[in-house]
């Protein structure tokens, strides 16, 4: 199946699962309520294991509805027309849902609402590993020619949602709002327990210690994968290759030591340099460029 994008804002979206009246009503009509909760992230960075982890926490720790529901039913995302829509328009309050749109892209109700946004974030260097092995398996990323050329495309933006510096950059305006908490994949990956506590704490939830084991216990990798609730493995195959592929690949941190040359690593960290310099904030995997 060839695999469409279309631009909006000069961003590229995939035909398949997302379209120019959807992001227009989104953006201008979409009312957003003050006790919505949103996990907003760019592709390939913990979107999924996040849904697990608030699905935990919104349930207290009862794992039931992980272990019964489809991760897709249970946060429904805001951004894909048809499906998506109606599953969105069904959820009832506190609703929790989950969106890939850059900020600018975003209902402009969110300013004037108390909304939360979970903003979680992973080193573009294993989102772009993900990404690549995740194009090979899905029909809403195109299938890469070479990881070179696919690495390029991903710098300059010329895949779904953009550029990675322009969508972290953008969301990164609201930092210092009380509504919004920046999480990352790799807080995740070293500290799951800790980061489990800060999201309960930004949502307003005591959740007894014996309820957070069952939260950190549940939304491990092997967990998850075992799980066909949470790993994806029931979304249909016009969407994604799940006979061939895993959507829950390896779950490690650093995996673009095993694909990136030293020529493709200078020249990486060179653009991220480039595009980052005028951002006065420190991500973990700085140290490690
Ligand atoms: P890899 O392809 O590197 O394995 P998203 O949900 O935003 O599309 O992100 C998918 C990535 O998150 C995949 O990365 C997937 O394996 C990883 N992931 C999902 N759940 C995870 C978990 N519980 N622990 C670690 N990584 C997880």
């Amino acid at each position: 199946m060839d695999t469409d994008y279309f631009q909006h804002k000069g961003i590229y979206f995939a035909s398949l699962l997302y379209s120019q009246e959807r992001l227009q009503y989104l953006e201008n009509k979409f009312h957003v309520r003050d006790d919505d909760v949103y996990i907003v992230s760019y592709p390939k960075s913990g979107t999924t294991w996040m849904i697990e982890i608030l699905s935990l926490i919104h349930r207290n720790g009862d794992f039931t509805w992980c272990r019964e529901v489809p991760n897709y039913i249970r946060i429904p995302w805001l951004d894909v027309s048809g499906i998506g829509e109606k599953l969105v328009d069904r959820c009832q309050s506190q609703r929790f849902l989950a969106s890939h749109l850059p900020v600018q892209c975003f209902p402009k109700s969110l300013c004037s609402s108390k909304a939360k946004i979970i903003y979680i974030a992973r080193s573009p260097k294993d989102v772009l590993v993900s990404l690549y092995h995740y194009a090979y398996m899905s029909h809403v990323v195109k299938n890469p020619n070479s990881f070179d050329e696919f690495m390029e495309d991903f710098l300059q933006g010329r895949v779904p949602f953009g550029s990675w510096f322009d969508y972290i950059k953008g969301w990164l305006q609201m930092r210092d709002n009380k509504n919004f908490l920046f999480v990352t994949y790799e807080d995740l990956s070293q500290d799951r327990r800790g980061t489990i506590k800060k999201i309960c704490k930004f949502l307003d939830k005591e959740l007894e210690e014996q309820a957070i084991d069952i939260v950190v216990e549940h939304s491990s990798f092997s967990s998850m994968k075992n799980n066909n609730m949470s790993n994806n493995s029931l979304v249909p195959d016009y969407i994604m290759d799940i006979q061939n592929n895993h959507f829950m690949r390896k779950g490690i941190i650093g995996d673009w030591k095993n694909h990136f040359t030293q020529k493709q690593k200078e020249y990486m960290d060179k653009i991220y340099q480039e595009k980052m310099k005028d951002l006065d904030f420190k991500f973990s995997w700085d140290v490690n460029l």
